[in-house]
């Protein structure tokens, strides 16, 4: 398949692998990169820039083909050495970075000159335009659906992605509550370029996390996710647990008057617990509503070979057969 997405990330298939805390590991992005999409390392989960460095060394040996780097913006008072890990990306030859969270203007100059394509992941078609004006090269826009932060506009793919398409010059991909053959057909015809996967990517055989993670989210329907911190406006989307049980109870009791110290113990530290313990209640960890649509634990290339043969038959047989004359 061809789009401006395969094109500007040369790349086979139009279908990305997301940054994830505590799962975007070289593991991953190199078996989602040999499946013929574009795999990405987790920047902020390495704990030091040398840490990236080695993660990113560690992907080339396992991969020639492209993969890229995330690096989330996060609101934080201590911010992380930003440059740093930039130098980190670029000196290990990566050329396609997934910028999130705040505004990464500041960034893009670098990340640019050294030959860098920037998607930045938004949440709405004003933030996507943004983007577009700053210079990002494409954005992947993350609906109401999306597992981790949807933002507070509350506005789902079937509106967020025609929206984007109408305003948007640079390609964009569809990401939230993406799973299969049929989101991928349903992502281009709504105007997208491709789509972009986190939760359907957690559960593979290549990911590198607790088998207890992967079961959890077969287990899971669409039903089982809550979004928590948003009196906060920080609302993440997350896999109902205890944990989470008690998150909410908090803020309802507490209202507008929350602070982030209130729910800390559930909220911070949490990944690793779970993702490399299995430990699955020990806190608020992000996943999607896609859950409900994720049944088995294939390899990426079983995922991303079953997802283009089958959209090809949606194309060719289901859409074109379904016209008269
Ligand atoms: C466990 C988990 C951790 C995530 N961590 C990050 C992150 O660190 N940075 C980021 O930009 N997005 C993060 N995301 C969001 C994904 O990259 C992607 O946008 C989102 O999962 C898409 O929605 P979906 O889960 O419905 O496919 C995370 C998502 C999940 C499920």
């Amino acid at each position: 398949m061809k789009t401006r997405i395969t094109e500007l990330l040369g790349i086979e298939h139009p279908i990305i692998q997301g940054g994830m805390h505590y799962v975007g590991y070289a593991e991953l992005a190199a078996a989602v990169s040999n499946a013929g999409g574009l795999g990405i390392i987790t920047g902020l989960t390495q704990k030091t820039p040398e840490d990236l460095a080695k993660e990113i060394a560690k992907c080339h040996k396992m991969t020639d083909k492209p993969f890229g780097v995330n690096l989330t913006f996060l609101p934080s008072f201590q911010a992380p050495p930003y440059p740093e890990y930039i130098d980190a990306i670029l000196e290990g030859g990566v050329k396609i970075v997934e910028t999130a969270g705040r505004n990464p203007q500041e960034h893009l100059p670098k990340l640019q000159e050294n030959g860098a394509k920037i998607i930045h992941k938004c949440t709405s078609v004003r933030h996507s335009l943004k983007a577009e004006r700053i210079g990002c090269d494409a954005v992947s826009v993350d609906g109401f659906e999306c597992g981790g932060h949807p933002g507070e506009d509350d506005i789902p793919n079937m509106i967020l992605l025609p929206r984007a398409a109408d305003e948007l010059k640079i390609p964009f991909v569809a990401s939230g509550g993406m799973a299969d053959a049929r989101s991928l057909v349903a992502a281009l015809a709504l105007g997208a370029d491709g789509m972009n996967m986190g939760t359907r990517f957690i559960a593979t055989m290549e990911a590198p996390v607790h088998h207890n993670v992967k079961q959890a989210i077969v287990a899971a329907s669409e039903l089982d996710t809550r979004l928590v911190m948003r009196p906060l406006r920080n609302t993440e989307r997350v896999l109902n647990n205890p944990a989470v049980e008690r998150v909410l109870a908090t803020e309802r009791k507490l209202g507008a008057s929350i602070k982030i110290d209130d729910i800390i113990e559930e909220v911070a530290g949490v990944y690793p617990k779970v993702m490399i313990d299995g430990d699955m209640h020990s806190g608020a960890w992000s996943c999607g509503m896609v859950a409900g649509l994720i049944h088995d634990i294939p390899t990426c290339k079983e995922l991303i070979d079953g997802i283009m043969t089958e959209a090809d038959r949606l194309i060719r047989q289901r859409l074109e057969g379904t016209l008269t004359a």
